[in-house]
């Protein structure tokens, strides 16, 4: 890699990809590696600057994650965040006590602009803090840059050998200034020339994957959605026919959706097998109502499909896995992620033969997987799709699944998307649904007794909570009169008004 680096030593903290990210936002590559990588390994990577993350635990304990005294003499500029100023003032022997009343949450602290660090911004701001222990006793050649009501040092400096920290988390959104704290640090202080972007990751990781795999063979689960199809695409540029995706259509996709995702990747230069398991899955559903059980005949149909062909295929070395920053539970000193708890891929490395699972994007947000599919070539609607579950519409259908149901709210939900899209209004994820009800109306001089639709649409940052977005009623009424003319077998259609909590957003 030619890209100046940034190396960001990972103590456990929860936001330690946060600051990987903070530091990309400079147009600086920065990588996570675990806090016991070896000097040597520093040395060779050559790092325009190192930052210490936070984490759990006291300094003070043996157990603790403590680095190499050496780091601090490699010449190395370095930013210690909470724990990692904590270890910073410790290892070069100042002292580390345990507070009486701890930090949590936003704080009021008064900084020092004439340090580099702070550079010419307001003195008195709002940080995030997280901390019970703080440096009480600073090592030699430190100077105090930063003070709160309960803390001496929240940010220290020894400008001579290039040494800085906060006891703040200047990568988290509440803390006022944050990002342009380590854009001071990464520019002016590492001096890095900021010339890294995005597609630089895509070429690194295309001739990274191309070493690591070299001439084996590696296998996809591809869902349609977002991050798989990135993977795939990455991955087949750098290994072509070595890679095979499997794509399963369950016959609960929406409307042309098994199309659009052949289409994605009919001209790549790699095995793209097909699957039609719809009957089969139909097969399955018959009867059954219960939700979970649903979801469970889903997934267990995905799997046996996936393993069929997996088998047709033989051992592979590699498993790929779609996993992205915000799906990486965090375990803290660098451990890899658990798999995705997504039902569809969930259970593949106990069907699959493979060697080793490789996740790709581990260390992107969603828009910087999506700009990656963008240089890739990927088509905007691809990119841009909104989020769809695993057990698809098996999960909309309320109640038993058939063929003609599924139909029926395809159907329904692609004319409820077109409207939208026509009016180019946004909402996190909004879709058609069907309700098990049928009631009696009126089509020309006939009595109809047919299901009815709810539509849904819903805003969200973290598809925790979210609210139902207020469409205009003109569209609604739009949407309904397109409905109940053009799909056959609906009569009704509604609009859901409820926010999650209480309900959820899918109906099951
Ligand atoms: P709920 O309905 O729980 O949905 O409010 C929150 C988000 O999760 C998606 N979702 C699923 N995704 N398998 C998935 O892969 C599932 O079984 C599943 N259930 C819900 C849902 O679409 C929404 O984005």
């Amino acid at each position: 890699m030619n890209n100046e680096l940034i190396i960001v030593l990972d103590f456990g903290g929860q936001y330690n990809q946060l600051i990987a990210r903070r530091v990309r936002e400079c147009n600086v590559y920065a990588q996570v590696l675990p806090f016991n990588v070896s000097i040597q390994e520093i040395k060779r990577l050559n790092p325009k600057g190192i930052i210490l993350t936070g984490g759990p635990n006291s300094v003070y304990e043996e157990s603790s994650p403590h680095c190499d005294k050496e780091l601090f003499e490699l010449n190395i500029p370095i930013l210690g965040i909470c724990y990692g100023m904590q270890l910073m003032a410790y290892t070069l022997g100042g002292k580390v006590s345990s507070a009486k009343i701890g930090e949590y949450g936003k704080c009021e602290v008064d900084l020092d602009n004439k340090s580099e660090l702070f550079n010419n911004l307001i003195t008195s701001k709002q940080v995030w803090m997280s901390h019970s222990d703080y440096v009480s006793d600073l090592p030699e050649g430190f100077k105090g840059i930063g003070s709160s009501k309960d803390c001496p040092y929240v940010a220290i400096e020894n400008k001579e050998k290039r040494l800085y920290a906060t006891q703040f988390h200047p990568e988290v959104k509440h803390s006022i200034d944050g990002q342009k704290f380590i854009h001071n640090f990464v520019i002016n202080i590492c001096a890095c020339k900021a010339d890294w972007q995005m597609a630089d990751f895509t070429t690194n990781s295309i001739k990274q994957l191309k070493e690591k795999i070299g001439d084996k063979k590696a296998l996809c689960a591809l869902s349609g959605g977002v991050d798989s199809s990135v993977v795939a695409a990455l991955v087949s540029k750098a290994i072509g026919k070595q890679l095979t995706c499997i794509f399963v259509d369950h016959g609960l996709l929406r409307k042309n959706e098994a199309q659009e995702v052949e289409d994605n990747f009919k001209d790549s230069d790699l095995n793209f097998i097909k699957v039609d398991a719809s009957q089969r899955f139909y097969e399955a559903l018959k009867g059954v109502t219960d939700p979970e059980s649903k979801r469970k005949i889903i997934g267990k149909q995905f799997i046996e499909v996936f393993e069929q062909e997996a088998k047709k295929i033989g051992k592979v070395d590699y498993l790929l896995q779609g996993t992205i920053y915000p799906d990486v539970i965090e375990s803290g000193l660098g451990q890899s992620a658990v798999i995705k708890s997504h039902h569809n891929v969930g259970g593949l490395p106990s069907v699959v033969d493979f060697e080793e699972i490789i996740e790709p994007l581990r260390m992107l947000f969603k828009d910087e997987v999506r700009e990656v599919g963008r240089q890739l070539g990927l088509k905007e609607e691809t990119l841009n799709r909104q989020p769809f579950p695993g057990p698809g519409l098996g999960i909309r259908i309320i109640g038993e699944v058939t063929k003609e149901k599924v139909k029926i709210v395809q159907d329904a939900d692609y004319i409820f998307r077109e409207e939208l899209e026509k009016r180019n209004i946004k909402a996190s994820q909004y879709f058609a649904a069907l309700s098990n009800t049928k009631s009696v109306g009126v089509k020309g001089d006939y009595r109809s007794y047919d299901y009815a639709i709810i539509l849904r649409a819903v805003e969200t940052d973290d598809f925790m909570t979210a609210e139902a977005v207020e469409l205009p009623y003109d569209l609604l009424k739009t949407v309904t009169s397109r409905i109940v003319n053009e799909v056959k077998g609906v009569n009704r259609v509604m609009y859901d008004c409820t926010n999650k909590p209480p309900a959820t957003i899918e109906f099951e």
